[in-house]
């Protein structure tokens, strides 16, 4: 009958210390530039992405997880393994302004290829192996800046283990990895891709990414990835697929983390902006339901709001 009782049963609790906050890195000095499909998410410049992590960690939300937005894009998305990249730098920057907050990197090659495809591309196909060989090279450079966390989100096979053995022939044995192992052919990451600019120029990513009518499918990849050395294994999207969520987190008993992405932001929001739902509380509704179906750790870009909250309860 009261809120002191129905608190004394609870099953699930939302804490900050579950968040990991997305950002995206853009060239420049002082750009803080509102991405229209997601309201309250911004393309930041460096200077601004430290103020950002400052901000974060203030909250008591542990973690960030950085992607970049190049100052040039090609074929081979090289800036994404230049050590003077657009990632590389953040990462040096923030961790000697926040050290204490865990940087975690977003290892592909969307955001950096002109053809916005998340591996080298030949006669209209994407290459697996050579792809992989590139994907080791960017997460090395991260680690080399000094990032705390690797996390692919290519999904192409293999990369798990190619990027587990660069790491450790270059002393880098202690940064482990979170792999987005169920990963699903999406149609929650079009505002993602206006943000990170990364939409494909042709043809699109269902010949790496997952059938969203596949269950089975899901247990099989993040198996593989955690025999490839996978230490965090992820779901993405999470809403409509709550269902994967718990098989994963049932069958392995790994950390598993959950991705709350940019589709799942934006429709809360709109239907927010026009009066039609309770966003405070439709957001901490669908954060809750994330952890109760077994994420440990949810990425999300209502992270501050949800903490800001939480921090007032
Ligand atoms: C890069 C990547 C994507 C997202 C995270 N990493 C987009 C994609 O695969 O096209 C989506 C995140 C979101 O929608 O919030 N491969």
């Amino acid at each position: 009958m009261n809120d002191a009782l129905r608190s004394l049963v609870r099953e699930t609790e939302l804490s900050p210390k579950d968040f990991i906050a997305p950002l995206f890195v853009c060239p420049g000095k002082n750009v803080r530039n509102e991405i229209s499909s997601m309201p309250g998410v911004f393309q930041l410049s460096i200077d601004q992405t430290v103020k950002e992590c400052g901000d974060v960690y203030g909250l008591g939300i542990p973690a960030v997880i950085l992607f970049g937005i190049p100052e040039h894009k090609d074929e081979m998305g090289s800036e994404a393994y230049d050590e003077s990249g657009i990632v590389q730098r953040a990462i040096r920057a923030v961790k000697k302004e926040v050290p204490e907050l865990i940087v975690i990197t977003d290892v592909c090659l969307c955001e950096y290829t002109s053809h916005g495809h998340c591996g080298i591309v030949r006669d209209g196909e994407i290459v697996n192996d050579e792809s992989i060989e590139l994907l080791a090279k960017e997460a090395l450079t991260h680690a080399q800046a000094g990032a705390d966390m690797i996390a692919p989100s290519d999904m192409f096979d293999g990369r798990v283990q190619a990027i587990r053995q660069t790491l450790d022939s270059n002393d880098f044995q202690t940064i482990p990895i979170m792999s987005y192992a169920a990963k699903y052919a999406s149609g929650f990451y079009g505002p993602f891709r206006e943000a990170a600019q990364s939409t494909p120029q042709f043809g699109d990513r269902r010949s790496h990414q997952m059938d969203p009518a596949n269950s089975d499918e899901a247990l099989r990849e993040v198996e593989q990835d955690i025999a490839e050395g996978a230490d965090i294994v992820m779901v993405k999207p999470a809403l409509s697929y709550l269902d994967i969520i718990r098989r994963v987190k049932d069958r392995f008993a790994m950390p598993t983390a959950a991705y709350n992405v940019s589709g799942e932001y934006s429709m809360i929001k709109a239907a927010a902006q026009n009066g039609w739902i309770d966003e405070e509380k439709i957001m901490m509704e669908v954060l809750t339901s994330i952890k109760r179906a077994g994420a440990d750790l949810i990425l999300t870009y209502f992270a501050k709001a949800a903490a800001k909250i939480l921090q007032a309860r």
